[in-house]
């Protein structure tokens, strides 16, 4: 397999356009006809590119779909609903920064007795310099990664989404289904150094997408440590929850909203001729959420159509072990868990 770079943005754009050509067997979409009605979907980052275009595909379908957004309220999901011509769709706000945020989303839907079938973990950053967050933290790291563990370890602990391991409350069937959209950049990143873990770092606009690269890695390592710790026993088949991610593949989406203006002019319609649609590049992320086949595994990457395994080091389990231990101290030292 060739291991491309994404060092600076301009391999970053060559990588992924390159990656659209990238040859193997692919999986075939669900069929429109497969109804989600009476489900519940979560959508994060649903205002925009790849997570609106996730949230009208489920809406389609029949589900009620929770768009998790920090804006675009109510716009956005009035947009959807039209879209999809279903009225099952509502937004709450939330904002992936911000612990508050995340404690008070957490809050209305465990009130609510709200049960997830699904949780599309899609809202994703890439700031054009580094900045940190309200608390202190490195913002891509926080957003494309930190939010992602503190969603989920309230939402399987207050049994939002159904589990037996910290929720007490399994599902005999159809399992509840994680998502997690990452990228394939995760698989030329720089190693996660876990002696300055959570330290905010530096980074402009070159090298800005090689810590992309990284808190998608750190993403990708959970992804694969969570499939493990929901689903003791397992070899992937039959699990109590199945724990997915995927790499949509070159999106034209808003991703690069904060690009500076003389890039502008070039990303935009390189962007719009060569990288794939939001609702194309929805396609796999409806795959993992809809088909059976995705119903009955855990621990699966897919980078669009394509089933692969992710990264080794992602995939290694003392370093999903650490990743976990030091982002539960983290989030100690902020008070969160
Ligand atoms: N575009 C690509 O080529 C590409 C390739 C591989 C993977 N991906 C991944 O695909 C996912 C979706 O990105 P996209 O391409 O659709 O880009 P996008 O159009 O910029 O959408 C990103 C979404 O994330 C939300 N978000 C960012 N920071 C947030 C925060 N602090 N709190 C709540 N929501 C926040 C945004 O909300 P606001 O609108 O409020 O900012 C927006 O809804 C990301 O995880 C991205 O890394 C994209």
């Amino acid at each position: 397999m060739v291991n491309r770079t994404h060092d600076n943005p301009f391999s970053a754009i060559l990588s992924g356009l390159l990656d659209q050509r990238s040859k193997g067997p692919k999986v075939a979409p669900v069929s429109e006809a497969v109804r989600l009605d009476g489900r519940t979907c979560l959508v994060t980052g649903a205002n925009s590119g790849l997570g609106k275009a996730v949230a009208i595909r489920l809406a389609k379908r029949g589900a009620h779909v929770i768009m998790a957004c920090r804006s675009g309220i109510p716009e956005a999901g009035q947009d959807v609903r039209a879209q999809s011509g279903s009225d099952q769709v509502e937004m709450i706000e939330v904002d992936l920064s911000d612990f508050g945020s995340m404690t008070a989303f957490c809050d209305e839907l465990r009130d609510r007795n709200v049960i997830l079938d699904a949780a599309v973990f899609n809202a994703g950053v890439v700031p054009v310099t580094s900045r940190r967050s309200k608390h202190g933290l490195e913002l891509m790291f926080s957003v494309n990664f930190l939010a992602k563990f503190v969603l989920l370890n309230r939402l399987l602990r207050d049994g939002v989404i159904p589990n037996a391991v910290y929720g007490n409350n399994s599902r005999a069937e159809d399992p509840p289904r994680v998502i997690f959209v990452s990228s394939e950049t995760h698989r030329s990143s720089i190693p996660i150094d876990f002696h300055t873990f959570g330290e905010p770092v530096e980074y402009g606009m070159s090298d800005g997408v090689k810590y992309y690269g990284l808190s998608k890695l750190h993403l990708t390592t959970y992804f694969q440590e969570l499939s493990r710790r929901l689903n003791p026993g397992s070899n992937g088949e039959n699990p109590d929850v199945c724990v997915h991610a995927v790499c949509p593949g070159a999106v034209n989406s808003n991703m690069a909203r904060e690009a500076p203006a003389w890039l502008k002019p070039i990303l935009k319609p390189v962007m719009a001729l060569f990288f794939q649609s939001p609702e194309k590049a929805s396609i796999p992320v409806d795959y993992l959420v809809t088909s059976n086949e995705m119903g009955a595994q855990t621990g699966e990457y897919m980078h669009m159509l394509r089933v692969k395994e992710s990264s080794a080091p992602s995939m290694d389990p003392e370093k999903g072990a650490l990743l976990w231990s030091k982002t539960e101290e983290l989030l100690g030292e902020h008070g969160v868990i």
